[in-house]
C-alpha cells in the first residue's frame, strides 16, 4: 500500500533513514522526527529535496501531535557505547517513547510498529531463539536499561492492543549492519572495518569464539515493511534478522581480507552481561512474511566498507 502518511522515529539515524528512503521510493509521505542523539542530518539530507519528506527535531519521551496513519517507532540508541552513555534517559526513550508513540496511535487510529531487539532474550540458554522463548535478562546490569526498556516497550505495546485494541506490530530486530552505522558506535561490524581501514588492530573480546549472525539493512527494511503491511491482528512479536552465524574471528578475518589491510587481531576482557551466542529463528518471518534475508555478508560488507572509506576519506 503507497500513499500513506507515515511517522518514523529515530528517522536520521542507521536504519530509519534507510527506511524513509525506501518509503519515499513506494510514494508514501514521510515525517522523519529525530532528536539528533545518535542519528545526523546527513543520513537524511539527500532525501530533503523530496517534497513527500519532512524532518522535525523533537524528543520521543514528549507527546507528539501530528495526523499520521502510520507509525514506525525505532527511536533509541542502539549500540552499547551511546545506550550507557544516558542509561535513564535510555529508559524513558524506550518506555515514554512507546506511551506517547502508543498514545498518538490510538489518538489518530494509526498503525505502529515497534523496533524491538533480540536483546529481549538476554543472554539466552536456548538457541536459536524463537520468539515464544522469554529470555534470561539481567534486570540490574549496565545492559539493562536498553534491554528492559525495551522489553516493557513491547508489554505497553501488547497491553495497547489488549486494552485499546490498538493495531501493533513488532518486530525483534538482531545485529543489523550496512551503510550509515555511525563510525564510533562500537559495534563489531562498523569497529572492525573502522580499525581495518586506519591499519589499526581489531579488537577480539574475549576469545573470539562467541558467534552473532549480521543482517543487512535493505534486508532488514524489507522485513520491517512486510510486517507492517500484515492484515490487522499480525501482532508479532517476530524475529528479524540473518541466521548465519559468524565468530567474531571469522568477521574480523573476513573484513581485513575485503579491506585489503594489515590489522592484526587483539584480545581484550569480555564486557560484562555480553551474549555468547545469539542467533534468530526466522520460521514465523518466513511463514508469515515470506521474508528471509538475501544478501550474503560479503556483498554486504563490501557496501558497508566502500561507506566508510568515503566517510573516513580513506
Ligand atoms: N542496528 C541494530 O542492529 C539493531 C538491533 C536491534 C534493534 N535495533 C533497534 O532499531 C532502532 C534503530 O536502531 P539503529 O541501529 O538505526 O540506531 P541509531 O542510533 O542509528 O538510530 C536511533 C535513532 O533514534 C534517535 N533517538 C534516540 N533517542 C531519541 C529520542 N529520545 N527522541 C527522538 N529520537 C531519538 C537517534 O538520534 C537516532 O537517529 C532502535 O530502536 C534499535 O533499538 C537496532
Amino acid at each position: 500500500m503507497s500513499g500513506n502518511r507515515i511517522l518514523v522515529t529515530g528517522g536520521a539515524g542507521f536504519i530509519g533513514s534507510h527506511l524513509c528512503e525506501r518509503l519515499l521510493k513506494n510514494d508514501d509521505d514521510v515525517l522523519c522526527v529525530d532528536n539528533y542523539f545518535t542519528g545526523r542530518k546527513a543520513n537524511i539530507a539527500h532525501l530533503l529535496h523530496n517534497s513527500r519528506f519532512e524532518i522535525q527535531r523533537h524528543d520521543v519521551t514528549f507527546p507528539l501531535y501530528v495526523e499520521v496513519d502510520r507509525i514506525f517507532n525505532l527511536a533509541c540508541p542502539a549500540s552499547p557505547i551511546h545506550y550507557q552513555h544516558d542509561p535513564v534517559q535510555t529508559t524513558k526513550t524506550s518506555v515514554h517513547g512507546a506511551i506517547n508513540m502508543l498514545g498518538l496511535a490510538k489518538r489518530v487510529k494509526a498503525r505502529i510498529l515497534q523496533a524491538s531487539t533480540s536483546e529481549v532474550y538476554g543472554d539466552p540458554d536456548v538457541h536459536p531463539q524463537a520468539e515464544g522463548y522469554w529470555g534470561r535478562v539481567n534486570p540490574v546490569g549496565i545492559r539493562s536499561c536498553y534491554d528492559e526498556g525495551k522489553r516493557c516497550a513491547e508489554t505497553l505495546f501488547f497491553d495497547y492492543y489488549r486494552q485499546h485494541r490498538t493495531d501493533i506490530k513488532v518486530v525483534r530486530i538482531f545485529n543489523t549492519y550496512g551503510p550509515r552505522m555511525h563510525p564510533n558506535d562500537g559495534r563489531v561490524v562498523s569497529n572492525f572495518i573502522v580499525q581495518a581501514l586506519r591499519g589499526e588492530d581489531i579488537t577480539i573480546y574475549g576469545d573470539g569464539l562467541q558467534t552473532r549472525s549480521f543482517c543487512y539493512v535493505d534486508d532488514l527494511v524489507e522485513g520491517i515493511l512486510r510486517m507492517m503491511d500484515t492484515e490487522k491482528g499480525v501482532t508479532g512479536p517476530i524475529n528479524l534478522g540473518n541466521p548465519v552465524e559468524f565468530t567474531m574471528v571469522q568477521l574480523a578475518e573476513k573484513v581485513i581480507r575485503l579491506v585489503g589491510s594489515r590489522s592484526r587481531l587483539v584480545h581484550k576482557p569480555l564486557p560484562q552481561d555480553d551474549p555468547r551466542q545469539r542467533k534468530p529463528d526466522i520460521d514465523l518471518a518466513q511463514t508469515k512474511l515470506d521474508w528471509s534475508p538475501k544478501v550474503a555478508l560479503e556483498d554486504g560488507l563490501k557496501e558497508t566498507i566502500s561507506y566508510f572509506r568515503r566517510e573516513l576519506a580513506l
